[in-house]
């Protein structure tokens, strides 16, 4: 699946797989990835630490051996997806008992034990720091057992694992960063099912970055649940040396300067002027930046501990829009928080109208089992009101989207082509340096290509156009 879709979904819908050669003989995994796009990086290492142990990947679920789920616990929604998803399951495991089915991630580490106790077909539970064990629960479970393994660590980074990439296209790849988050925004279940902060040795994250180019990628995202806070410290001679995230995004925009470097998720209290003066310093780090706000209120903003004022949000957008005039800025937003009242509401509608976004994530909040807000305040919004409030939401951003997009007729913008348009095989699709999708006749181009496409028709989601120049394939 797209990159864009990835990160469109990334909060807690499916995006399934998969494709690799598939070997003839030896035994064989499917998995299915659901959440954000950490998860989807996550089963790219899962597939690399089951290959060394002699499996293959393989697209269809019903002859494979074994069948991994990588979960999310983001939303209520999240885990019916999955729980619904299993059931598909039970013929097969009728007809072939000795099938093995896994759920990974998220879910898993949120349930652990209560997992297989509650879904009958489940033979493994492994939770997202515990993948290295997996070869060894596997074969415990093909005994017969139950097996779980929820442990979290406050070290484990897979850092020496070189991913076993999932998408075959091969034109957007992930890194993974950093994992877990500090943070505790009251609302989030992600820190209890991912655990401690941790950031990656800079270097191993450079040597991804050129695995990636030498397979032809076109395009990096970087990951992290707060990549603003990065940080990797090293005693060198006596001395500490100190690696924060505008440094390393640096390091690896300077890989290759064919390849676009993204990164995804900025939190608005962490993010810095370095890492703003090293998007604009770098042709190739897109200028795009996804900058959750959740709210406009700050009695709100507070209740979710998100440590920043309004205020300080929109000063932040200012600063960006100083230091990077183009740069496309997209947002995440929760509706119906406890206690929220509607002219909070209208508040966040006012930000949104201030801010005029180029795209959001819009949600209604879900109260998760655990979190701090489910320990301490009421989730008292009523449904219908959730619901009301977040099409009102939906409807500020698609005006604040058509008319960023109007702005753009006439323009001429530089295009990642990614696939053929899903409307027309004549068509092909990509996105420009904002994060845009822009859709255009191929001419004689292809996925993997840069063009230069002047926007002649936008929709509220799309900018339509034609090619007026081809760059010279680099691979
Ligand atoms: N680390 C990222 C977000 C990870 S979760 C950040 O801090 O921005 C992705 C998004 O899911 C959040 O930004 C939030 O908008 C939404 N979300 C998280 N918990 C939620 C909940 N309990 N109900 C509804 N939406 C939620
Ligand atoms: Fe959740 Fe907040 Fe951490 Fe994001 S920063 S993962 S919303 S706790
Ligand atoms: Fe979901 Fe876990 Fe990601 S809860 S959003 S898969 S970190």
């Amino acid at each position: 699946m797209e990159t864009n879709e990835l990160l469109e979904e990334r909060q807690g819908e499916v995006f399934s797989g998969i494709a690799l050669d598939q070997q003839p003989f030896g035994k064989r995994f499917y998995i299915e990835s659901y959440g954000c796009a950490m998860n989807f990086a996550d089963s790219e290492i899962v597939a690399s630490i089951l290959e060394k142990t002699g499996y293959s990947v393989s697209t269809d679920y019903e002859t494979a051996d074994l069948i991994l789920l990588n979960t999310c616990s983001i939303r209520e929604k999240a885990e019916q997806t999955v729980r619904a998803r299993l059931k598909n399951f039970n013929a097969i495991k009728r007809e072939k008992p000795e099938t093995l089915i896994g759920i990974l991630g998220c879910m898993a580490e949120r349930l652990k034990k209560k997992l297989v106790d509650e879904e009958k077909l489940v033979d493994i539970v492994v939770g997202p720091d515990a993948y290295r064990s997996l070869p060894a629960l596997i074969e415990e479970a093909e005994t017969g057992q139950k097996v779980v393994n929820v442990l979290l660590s406050r070290e484990e980074t897979y850092g020496d694992i070189q991913p076993v990439r999932l998408d075959k296209r091969g034109i957007s790849g992930f890194i993974s960063i950093m994992r877990g988050c500090d943070n505790m925004c009251s609302f989030c279940v992600v820190p209890f099912t991912r655990g401690r902060e941790r950031s990656r040795n800079p270097f191993s994250i450079v040597e991804e970055a050129k695995a990636l180019d030498k397979m032809g990628y076109k395009e990096i995202t970087l990951l992290g649940q707060n990549v603003d806070s990065y940080k990797w410290e090293e005693k060198m001679e006596g001395q500490t040396a100190t690696t924060n995230f505008a440094q390393l995004l640096e390091m690896v925009a300077l890989v290759n300067k064919n390849i676009r470097i993204r990164f995804s998720t900025s939190h608005p209290k962490d993010i810095t002027d370095e890492v703003l003066f090293t998007i604009a310093k770098h042709e190739n780090i897109c200028n795009y930046i996804h900058l959750p706000v959740q709210s406009g209120s700050n009695i709100v903003l507070e209740r979710m501990n998100r440590g920043y004022t309004r205020e300080w949000y929109l000063e932040k957008v200012k600063r960006i829009r100083e230091i990077i005039p183009d740069c496309g800025i997209s947002t995440d937003i929760i509706t119906g928080f406890c206690g929220e009242t509607d002219g909070q509401h209208q508040e966040t509608i006012s930000l949104m109208n201030e801010v005029q976004f180029d795209m959001a994530y819009m949600y209604y909040y879900s109260e998760r089992p655990g979190t701090l807000a489910a320990r301490k305040y009421l989730d008292d919004v009523p449904e219908e009101i959730k619901k009301s409030r977040l099409t009102e939401i939906i409807d500020a951003k698609a005006k604040s989207s058509t008319g960023n997009n109007e702005k753009d007729l006439g323009k001429t913008f530089k295009v990642l082509i990614e696939r053929v348009s899903k409307k027309s095989d004549d068509d092909l699709c990509g996105r420009n340096d904002q994060n845009k999708i822009v859709v255009f006749p191929k001419g004689d181009s292809k996925p993997g290509d840069y063009v230069d496409v002047e926007i002649t028709k936008i929709t509220p989601q799309t900018l339509l156009g034609k090619i007026v120049k081809q760059y010279p394939s680099t691979n």
